[in-house]
């Protein structure tokens, strides 16, 4: 059956909708502007239900579409509870949550089902696995049925990773009749393989893949992956880099690249973000000095602040780089007797118990100091103040009085404040880690910390503080949240051997602050693609490729030297260098990949359709953006508009669609109107 393409509903289905694990919550609550703008109330993101974060992300609503309504409440009546609301984010899309627990019953009968349909098995136990089956069936099963009561409208399909791409192999058996795409952010046997210690791009085209999956007890994943590969009428994933792999690991190249953007918003003057720095620096500094109470015996004038942050894949996201590296920086820092210092801060969640009871207290006596500080002024102007007003000083004009220090400072002051000072004392050097870790004695990160005796003595140039948590505002000791902090930094540095995209250090970019990348990261390969001599812009990339690990770790060292003989105007400068690339990173232009995707998967289901003239898919319709940015110093064919981020063969290929004179406005796009909407 032939459906309207023109004004097709679009369904997102992912694991983090309203629900931060990693990056795809930042593709997903990052793009919803633009998608918001071009669908409107087409566009619906599907996910698990997650009680703690959707309480806080997403406000419920009453569904009021009919045929969602009709569906939705048939999937009820069965005993499937679901949670419809708005995503409390800019843009405001529509999100059903679908509650995993209510579908539980069904369990047994979808996984013998997949069995029988698809071949892939799923062992007792695998919780990650027996969700992903449930979130696959249960949007499916909603798919499926709203198929027979929107009978119109195409319907597309856009399913995030593994964990969500159980729905795509059911949508092809069952001949739903909608269109797919399955977008991978990673690959399985990527990841694992690249955590051991594989070689991993040099033998991409020679592991036996099935054996690899199996050795490593992910078959049965391994198997959904690449059923969602294959079944989906379009494949796409994040990086070029991204798409060999798939090819060899998957079987299948991709369609096509949709590299990630972010939601660029930019402030009105250049000098807005430089002061936002200097502010949240501030506070990293007030952080500093409790944690180094007693032993701040460095300047945090000449005080650098560098962090890696991410998912705690020790290996994969270099932080094994990090520290080696950090060690030879130190050494190096203090060969050349530099008056610079860096702290060097690793945002990792680990398992842990609590904060430690060094770091909640060096925190509390700093406060203490700082407010007993704040009392004793008072009284001091207080003091003076009646002092200077006194007749007898001031009568004698020959020989006016001024108060000594024992008129303003009493001996109650004087006690108040040794007892302070007497509280900051400490016989144990400023702790590596902020929290009891539950495994401490077998951590990764604390090993190889302990092993390069990077241990904050007062010696040491740099300094490691290990925060195994995410941040945010309410937390006692930083409290910032994680956009803040990264603000407030002046390096962050990400020499990932595994990364498919890498929002950390785009996330950076846009924020106006530089960062290391590696040429095995998705984003380091797309911007060493478009700039010339990215270090000038504050792109620093490390080559993983053609180098030795014992070189790479060199190079990645000396840039964080190179980095650390600025002088304060020359980071200022390149700040402003690195914030302006933000455009290059922009969902208005990088979300065109994904119009693309959306064009193709809908001509290959409905290719009938394409053939009339007037389709708003031909040139003839809807007409697709030209790229917006004012890129630093792209290379000359992205200047010239000719490609577009992700362009791949067959994406070219087999779209006709004018994309190059297609505005967001002609879809409706105004961004007022998009922050607010919904929202009243
Ligand atoms: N992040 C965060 N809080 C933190 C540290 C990191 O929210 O304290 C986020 C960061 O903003 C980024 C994401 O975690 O968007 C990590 O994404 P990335 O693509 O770099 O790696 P992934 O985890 O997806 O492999
Ligand atoms: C921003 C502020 C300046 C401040 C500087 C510190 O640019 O606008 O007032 O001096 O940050 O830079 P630094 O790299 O030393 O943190
Ligand atoms: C994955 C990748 C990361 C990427 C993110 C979003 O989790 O590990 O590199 O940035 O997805 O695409």
């Amino acid at each position: 059956m032939s459906r309207q393409t023109e004004n097709h509903l679009l369904f997102e289905v992912a694991t983090e909708v309203a629900n931060r694990v990693g990056g795809i919550y930042s593709v997903l609550k990052s793009k919803a502007p633009v998608t918001v703008a071009e669908y409107r109330e087409r566009y619906t993101l599907i996910g698990p239900l997650n009680h703690r974060s959707a309480s806080v992300e997403v406000e419920e609503l009453p569904v009021q579409n009919e045929a969602l309504k009709a569906t939705l409440d048939s999937m009820q009546s069965r005993g499937i509870r679901y949670l419809y609301g708005r995503w409390l984010i800019e843009g405001a899309p529509r999100v059903i949550l679908f509650d995993i627990g209510s579908a539980v019953p069904y369990l047994n009968e979808w996984k013998t089902d997949l069995w029988g349909l698809a071949g892939i098995p799923s062992p007792e136990g695998d919780i990650e696995t027996n969700d992903a089956v449930m979130l696959g069936y249960l949007t499916a099963w909603f798919l499926g049925e709203l198929c027979c009561h929107e009978t119109q409208k195409a319907i597309v399909l856009h399913a995030h990773e593994w964990l969500a791409g159980v729905a795509i192999p059911l949508c092809r058996q069952r001949k739903i009749d909608c269109t797919t795409i399955f977008t991978t952010h990673a690959t399985l046997l990527g990841r694992y393989l690249c955590a051991g210690s594989v070689d991993f791009y040099n033998n991409l085209d020679k592991f036996d893949v099935d054996y690899e999956a199996g050795k490593r007890g992910i078959y049965h994943r391994y198997c959904i992956e690449r059923a969602a590969a294959h079944s989906a009428d379009v494949f796409t994933t994040v990086s070029h880099i991204t798409a060999y792999e798939s090819e060899h690991l998957l079987k299948r190249k991709p369609d096509g690249v949709l590299p990630n953007g972010l939601n660029v918003v930019k402030f009105q003057a250049v000098h807005e973000f430089q002061n936002l720095h200097a502010e949240k620096k501030e506070k990293i500094n007030e952080f500093v000095r409790g944690h180094f109470y007693g032993q701040l015996n460095f300047k945090l004038e000449n005080t650098l602040y560098f962090f890696i942050a991410g998912r705690y894949e020790y290996r994969n996201k270099g932080v094994d780089f990090f520290i080696e590296a950090l060690a030879r920086l130190n050494h190096k820092l203090k060969s050349v007797n530099s008056d610079m210092n860096v702290v060097a801060f690793i945002i990792m969640p680990a398992a842990t118990k609590s904060y430690t009871v060094d770091t909640l207290r060096g925190q509390a006596v700093i406060k203490q100091l700082e407010s007993t500080i704040k009392d004793v002024q008072g009284l001091m102007g207080k003091r003076l103040f009646e002092f200077c007003q006194k007749p007898n000083n001031t009568q004698n004009s020959a020989q006016i009085e001024l108060p000594s220090l024992d008129d303003l400072l009493r001996p109650a002051d004087r006690v108040n404040l040794k007892r302070r000072m007497f509280a900051l004392k400490r016989d144990s050097l400023p702790p590596i880690v902020t929290h009891n870790m539950v495994d401490d004695a077998n951590d990764p990160i604390l090993n190889q910390i302990r092993s390069c005796q990077l241990f904050n003595t007062s010696q040491d140039k740099v300094k490691i503080i290990f925060h195994p948590e995410f941040l945010n505002s309410s937390n006692p000791v930083l409290p910032l949240d994680y956009d803040e902090f990264v603000r407030g930094c002046h390096l962050g540095v990400f020499p990932s051997y595994y990364e498919p995209w890498g929002y950390t250090p785009a996330e950076c970019t846009v924020m106006g602050i530089p960062s290391i990348t590696t040429n095995l990261s998705g984003f380091g390969c797309y911007m060493e693609d478009l700039i010339e001599n990215s270090e000038d812009y504050g792109i620093y990339i490390v080559d993983r490729r053609m180098k030795g690990v014992d070189e790479s770790i060199d190079q990645l060292c000396q840039q964080m030297f190179d980095f650390t003989q600025k002088s304060r105007r020359q980071r200022i400068n390149q700040r402003n260098r690195v914030e302006r690339l933000s455009d290059l990173l922009d969902w208005k232009r990088m979300g065109l990949e994904y119009v693309k995707a959306r064009a193709l998967s809908l001509r290959r289901a409905y290719p009938d359709q394409f053939k009339q003239p007037g389709n708003p898919f031909d040139s003839a319709g809807v007409k697709i953006s030209r790229p917006l940015s004012v890129p630093g110093s792209p290379r000359d064919h992205y200047v010239n508009g000719a490609m577009t981020p992700g362009d791949l063969g067959t994406l070219q290929e087999s779209n006709d669609t004018d994309y190059l004179n297609w505005t967001l406005n002609n879809s409706g796009y105004e961004e007022e109107d998009v922050t607010l909407r919904g929202v009243s």
